[in-house]
């Protein structure tokens, strides 16, 4: 027990851990983190980050876990309904880098569209959900899915593009 806290305190990983931690405690202190709804009740793993945080509004008794990344950008927003679940991992982004060929990339315009997830969505570990989707009330994105079309409200959605594969019932 006592030289595996030893090694522990030798690692890369738990001193990148405890920075990425300080970071995120400091960005909170002052000021970087989301809209909260009326209750702020949102409960937010310390490793989540937040790009452009004035974009993102988290309502009553969202969950976030371990190592979401939350990435609004400056025109369109990311809204997070009432008791939805984001598991680990997941990623979500309001903006694409625009892809003319006859331009480099970095050069262009971005294209930004609303993220919505409505109430009562669960969106499994490592999913990604892209700019311009709405999920519909209750949906669920299986683990490891990419959402790249708006769902149905109660749709269970897996896989890359993601598509429906049944109905909460
Ligand atoms: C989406 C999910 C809830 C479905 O659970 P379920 O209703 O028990 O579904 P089943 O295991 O019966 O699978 C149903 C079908 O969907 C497929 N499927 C299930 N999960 C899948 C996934 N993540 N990606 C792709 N396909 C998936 C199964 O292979 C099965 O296909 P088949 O009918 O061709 O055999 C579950 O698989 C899942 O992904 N959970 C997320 C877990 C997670 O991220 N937890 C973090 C805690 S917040």
């Amino acid at each position: 027990m006592f030289s595996k806290l030893i090694k522990c305190l030798f690692s890369i990983r738990f001193w990148s851990y405890v920075v990425k931690m300080l970071l995120n405690l400091y960005d909170r202190s002052f000021g970087s983190i989301p809209k909260l709804g009326a209750y702020n009740d949102a409960v937010i793993d310390v490793t989540t980050s937040f790009r452009n945080p004035n974009n993102i509004y988290l309502n009553t008794k969202v969950t976030i876990g371990e190592e979401c990344r939350l990435w609004a950008s400056e025109n369109a927003k990311i809204i997070i309904g009432k008791s939805a679940i984001l598991g680990p991992n997941v990623f979500i982004t309001s903006m694409n880098h625009g892809i003319e060929k006859n331009t480099v990339i970095r050069d262009q315009n971005f294209i930004e569209r609303d993220v919505i997830i409505n109430e009562d969505c669960w969106i499994g570990s490592q999913s990604i959900i892209l700019p311009g989707v709405t999920l519909g009330k209750g949906t669920v994105v299986a683990a490891g899915a990419v959402v790249t079309k708006s769902t149905e409200p109660y749709s269970i959605v897996a896989g890359v593009p993601a598509k429906v594969i049944s109905y909460r019932l």
